[in-house]
C-alpha cells in the first residue's frame, strides 16, 4: 500500500523546524516507518538547486527563474527520493511543498496560482499530498520569535509586507482547498506538537 504523503507549511519563523522534531521524536518512539525531508531539496541535486536559489547574491534573479528553479528542485526531489518512499509503503513527512511556491511565487510574488500550477503540473503529476499542516502564526510574531530575518537568506530578505503577503496567501489557498489543515500556534511548542500529532491521528495517518 502506498504510504501517507504530509507536508508542512508556514511562514518563516513559525517553528517548522522545532514541530518537525518534535514529530520525529514521536514516530520514532511509535516505531513509525517515515521519512523527513524538505524543500527546496531533499536529493544532491535539490540541494545544489537551494543553494542557488536562496543564495544571498542572487539579487538579479528574475520571479519566473525563481518559481521554476522551486519547480526543477521539486521534480528532482519527487522522483529521487518522495515517490520510491510513498511506493513503498512509507510516511513521508515533507518540510514545504507546492503550497509553498503557490503562496510565496504565485500570490506574494504576484505570479498568479494558475502559473504555479501550470509548471508544477510537470513536476509534481499526481504526487500531492494527502494533508497539508499549516502552522498558523502572523508573521510579525513569528519574526519575533526568531529574532529577525537571516542576512544571507535572499527569501528571508525580503521583509514584512512580503511575508504578510504570504500569510494571506496561506490563508486563501486554505480556504478553498481541505488538503491544508491551519494549526494555531499561540500556544507552547508542546501545545501546538500535541495539535499536530491529534490531527495526524484523526486523519488515520499515525496510530494514537
Ligand atoms: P528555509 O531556510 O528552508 O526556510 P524555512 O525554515 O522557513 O522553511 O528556506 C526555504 C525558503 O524557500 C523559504 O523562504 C520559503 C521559500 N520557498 C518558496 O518561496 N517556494 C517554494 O516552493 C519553496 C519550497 C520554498
Amino acid at each position: 500500500m502506498r504510504g501517507y504523503f504530509v507536508t508542512f507549511e508556514g511562514c518563516e519563523g513559525s517553528g517548522k523546524s522545532t514541530q518537525l522534531k518534535l514529530l520525529a521524536q514521536k514516530l520514532d518512539e511509535a516505531g513509525a516507518d517515515y521519512i523527513m525531508t524538505r524543500e527546496p531539496g531533499g536529493s544532491p541535486i535539490a540541494e545544489r538547486i537551494r543553494e542557488i536559489i536562496l543564495d544571498g547574491k542572487n539579487t538579479a534573479m528574475c520571479d519566473e527563474c525563481e518559481a521554476l528553479l522551486y519547480a526543477a528542485a521539486r521534480v528532482q526531489h519527487i522522483k529521487e527520493k518522495i515517490q520510491p518512499a510513498l511506493e513503498s509503503g512509507k510516511l513521508v513527512i515533507c518540510d514545504r511543498y507546492i503550497h509553498s511556491s503557490l503562496a510565496y511565487q504565485g500570490i506574494a510574488r504576484g505570479l498568479g496560482e494558475e502559473y504555479i500550477q501550470s509548471i508544477n503540473s510537470y513536476a509534481v503529476k499526481n504526487c500531492r499530498p494527502d494533508l497539508t499542516i499549516f502552522l498558523d502564526i502572523p508573521p510579525e510574531r513569528a519574526f519575533d520569535r526568531k529574532h529577525g530575518a537571516d542576512e544571507d537568506d535572499r527569501m528571508e530578505q525580503l521583509g514584512l509586507a512580503f511575508h504578510t503577503k504570504v500569510y494571506n496567501g496561506y490563508l486563501a489557498l486554505a480556504a478553498k482547498d481541505p488538503v491544508i489543515c491551519p494549526v494555531d500556534c499561540s500556544g507552547t511548542k508542546f501545545e501546538t506538537s500535541g495539535k499536530i500529532w491529534k490531527l495526524l491521528v484523526e486523519k488515520g495517518i499515525v496510530r494514537g
